[in-house]
């Protein structure tokens, strides 16, 4: 069975190790702090009843949980592994430390690949001898139900390792990109953060309210972006394809883009957006809409599942 390092149990090492376990994958799961493995297994057996009943598992939960293994060291975890999956804290001296102890430890022939947000490679493994083997592989929470992975090579890595890590997250059911330069955020968080930066500079103008500007997401813009990115949207959105949408609204994309000057999130609009949050969903019932969000995911992914490209 192939072997995958999973370090650090946290959010998101424990939902790796269901991506992993799920499609066949042998997890071995390290973690500093002892009760972290322990409370990781836990989440993951609650977790896996409820994919199995969506459709999202095909195995019975009891084999996929049986092959997430808790290692006793890290050196006990990489051992053996062909993938080591670092999902340690987002802090560039900590992964500078965790990747020295995992080039250490790991085979020469172990790629090894890191789950931050929003670090490059290049700021904790230029001075790897293994350098070449390190990459980021950005996941999305959590990345059981959301299958995007963004591969993020630093300069030196090696594009076999790239290439590597992409078969195993296609075997693994993952959908790899690969961001070409090392770009802060990578690409998802980019654009997300372009969105946001409108939605913030539209309700401090007081352009429309914080409900209507969700609603036009989520009714609007969303409902396409499920299945198609924004290229194949304007693509299919005038006779001619993208270069007659860009020929018919091109200007004005250019005056919106003039009035989409740079913009502080200051605290008074953040607390009032907070508040407006608060008022739609009571601080009570956030884990209760945590569940709801994580069910239509659910539904959604198998959906997508179900469907062809
Ligand atoms: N939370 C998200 O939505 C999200 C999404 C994508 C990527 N990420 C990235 O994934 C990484 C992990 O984030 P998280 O949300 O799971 O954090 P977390 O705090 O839930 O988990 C971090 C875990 O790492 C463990 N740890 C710390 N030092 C360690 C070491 N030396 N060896 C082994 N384990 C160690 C901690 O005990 C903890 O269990 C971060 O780099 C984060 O940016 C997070």
């Amino acid at each position: 069975m192939t072997r995958i390092a999973v370090i650090g149990a946290g959010l998101i090492g424990r939902a790796w190790s269901i991506v992993f376990a799920r499609a066949g994958f042998d997890v071995a799961l390290w973690d500093n702090v002892p009760a972290a493995v322990p409370d990781a297994r836990a989440f993951i057996a609650a977790r896996l009843p409820e994919l199995r009943e969506a459709g999202l598992l095909a195995d019975p939960p009891d084999a996929v949980l049986a092959r997430v293994h808790p290692a006793a060291s890290l050196a006990e975890a990489v051992s053996g592994a062909v993938h080591v999956q670092e999902n340690g804290p987002e802090d560039a001296a900590a992964k500078q430390a965790l990747f020295a102890e995992l080039d250490r430890a790991a085979a020469p022939e172990t790629v090894l690949a890191s789950s931050t947000s929003g670090i490059p490679a290049s700021a904790f493994t230029e001075h790897l001898p293994g350098r070449a083997r390190c990459l980021v592989a950005h996941p999305v929470n959590p990345p059981y139900l959301v299958p995007l992975v963004e591969l993020c090579p630093a300069p030196w890595t090696d594009p076999d390792a790239v290439a590597r890590t992409r078969a195993l997250m296609e075997r693994a059911g993952q959908v790899a990109v690969t961001v070409h330069r090392e770009v802060a955020g990578f690409v998802l968080n980019r654009l997300q953060g372009a969105l946001l930066a409108e939605a913030f500079r539209l309700l401090a103008a007081g352009a429309i309210s914080p409900e209507d500007l969700d609603a036009t997401v989520k009714h609007g813009l969303g409902l396409r972006w499920s299945f198609m990115g924004p290229l194949e949207t304007i693509d299919l959105n005038a006779p001619g394809g993208l270069a007659d949408y860009c020929a018919r609204y091109g200007a004005l994309y250019a005056q919106m883009q003039r009035e989409m000057t740079p913009m502080e999130w200051g605290p008074a609009l953040v607390d009032r957006l907070h508040a407006a949050r608060r008022a739609a969903l009571a601080e009570a019932d956030v884990p209760a809409r945590h569940a709801w969000r994580d069910r239509r995911l659910m539904a959604l992914a198998a959906h997508k599942t179900a469907q062809p490209e």
